[in-house]
């Protein structure tokens, strides 16, 4: 029997990474080696996402890449999970005649039987049925893959908004949680396999345990805070409907909560965020950025943005552009509005033509540019605190350049070349010497801004100080 090898291609958001993990755990347990190339595997997932109809798109060109694989090797089995599975159901295998297996986002657990019965069989199967009674596909189990400094863990799922334009609550199903002691398992699993970030996934993580009646989102992270081992805590998304003191408050009581939110405004008017059904306006919008900034100068807020919603005229653009000047986002995740099967909006008329969404988005995104470049050059000559994820060596001069991200979540690239606090110099290169700051946290002077990045430099302890530390250690 040839060796069982599969390959996982994620498209889509933290959650569907998270989810393809957990794919790539269940497989291993059933005996297959997880590999990094389509062309060595005889099983291929692609988990999917249907947020826009460009990630579909991404999904059937993908699909056509992986035809000949198909070809050359009949015996090997192509299957299709995650979103777009979930809303297209049979008609994917009609439409992509050489597709084995479809599976939802609820059969997550059912996939190694699924495999097995394709395999078996040589049946075509499709499965977009619910979770089972017994079932339980939020469990860590026992093994936790990935192994890396930051990982994702996904606290509740589904979502019950129906904003106008989304086709989460239908791909995804009704917003459930997952019982805090199994969250807090699964971080101290994760912990001990080498991370030291956690970051908390859910739609709506405002909205955590509401319905369960289980601990608030902020009792939640106060929890996660007392993990040992653990440096930082973030989260993601935050519905600014929902956006509590409570959870304000948390920022200055947790000191393992990254001061860091993201919180997404999609629109600048009023009547346009009516329209999407987000059930807030801007004044309060504007009102929670305020609070957030008042008590913790310095947080990063950033956001997402959709321009082109149907009925948006010039004059609301033009809205979604001042805010923005008011607000000054960190950095802007930005779309043009697509349909979207089910969602509301797909009825609604006085739909924006192409050229013109593509037109604002621009717009837009030249704006953001410039406000992200002053916010990272202000930063030049303060310190920072890192957690370092990872190195990377730079061609010409083979230096190491170390990577990680500050409390607010800018990237952060450095070289190991400590200068004091007290001196002010250029940065120096220097040869590495085998010292892995890999999960550390490294304080840095930022030394210039860019647009995606900050440059650093590792500072040391000022003299006094570190002769302080050599004396205690001596003690
Ligand atoms: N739950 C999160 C968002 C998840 S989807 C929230 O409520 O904010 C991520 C982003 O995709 C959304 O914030 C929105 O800006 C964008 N998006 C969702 N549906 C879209 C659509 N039909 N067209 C364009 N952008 C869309
Ligand atoms: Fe979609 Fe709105 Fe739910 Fe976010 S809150 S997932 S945008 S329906
Ligand atoms: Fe996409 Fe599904 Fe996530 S639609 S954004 S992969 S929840």
């Amino acid at each position: 029997m040839p060796e069982k090898k599969v390959f996982i291609q994620t498209i889509g958001c933290q959650m569907n990474i998270y989810d393809s993990e957990r794919i790539g755990d269940l497989m291993s347990r059933s005996g297959y080696g997880v590999v990094d190339s389509a062309d060595q595997a005889n099983l291929i997932i692609v988990n999917t996402c249907a947020i826009r109809d460009k990630a579909e798109q991404k999904l059937y060109s993908l699909l056509g890449r992986l035809a000949p694989l198909k070809q050359q090797n009949p015996d090997t089995i192509l299957a299709v999970g995650g979103c777009v599975a979930q809303q297209e159901g049979a008609s994917m295998l009609s439409r992509v005649p050489y597709l084995d297996l479809v599976f939802g986002t609820d059969a997550l657990d059912r996939l190694p039987t699924l495999v097995d019965r394709v395999a078996l069989k040589k049946a075509r199967i499709v499965d977009v049925g619910p979770r089972m009674s017994g079932e339980n596909n939020q469990d860590p189990g026992a093994q936790i893959s990935g192994g890396g400094v930051s990982q994702f863990v996904t606290i509740m799922r589904g979502c019950d908004n129906y904003c106008t334009y989304c086709v989460v609550p239908f791909v995804r199903g009704r917003e459930t949680s997952r019982p805090p002691e199994q969250i807090i398992k699964e971080i101290k699993m994760r912990v001990a396999s080498g991370a030291r970030e956690v970051t908390l996934l859910g739609q709506n993580v405002n909205s955590y345990g509401n319905k369960e009646e289980l601990v608030s989102f902020a009792d939640l992270l106060t929890r996660v805070n007392e993990v040992g081992g653990l440096e930082r805590i973030r989260f993601t998304t935050s519905h600014p409907k929902d956006l509590s003191k409570e959870l304000i408050a948390a920022f200055g009581r947790l000191e393992k909560l990254c001061r860091h939110i993201h919180l997404p405004v999609q629109s600048g008017s009023d009547k346009i965020l009516h329209r999407m059904n987000r059930k807030y306006t801007l004044a309060h919008f504007a009102e929670r950025v305020a609070r957030l900034r008042a008590d913790y100068p310095g947080i990063a807020i950033t956001s997402d943005i959709i321009v082109g919603f149907p009925g948006e005229t010039e004059s609301d653009f033009q809205m979604t552009l001042d805010m923005i000047r008011g607000i000054r986002f960190d950095s802007l995740f930005a779309f043009k509005y697509s349909d979207r099967p089910n969602a509301a909006a797909t009825q609604f008329k006085e739909k924006i033509p192409a050229k013109e969404k593509a037109r604002r988005l621009q717009a837009l995104l030249g704006l953001q540019q410039q406000i992200t470049l002053e916010k990272n050059k202000a930063l030049i000559g303060t310190r920072q605190v890192v957690l370092v994820e990872g190195f990377s060596k730079t061609s010409a001069t083979k230096e190491v350049q170390w990577s990680g991200r500050t409390s607010t979540s800018k990237i952060v690239n450095f070289r190991d070349d400590p200068i004091r606090d007290d001196q002010v110099r250029d940065d120096q290169a220097r040869p590495p010497d085998g010292n892995d700051l890999t999960g550390k946290l490294i304080t840095v002077v930022i030394k210039k801004g860019f647009f995606h990045s900050l440059l650093g430099a590792s500072v040391t302890q000022s003299p006094i100080l570190s002769r302080k530390g050599v004396q205690s250690r001596a003690a």
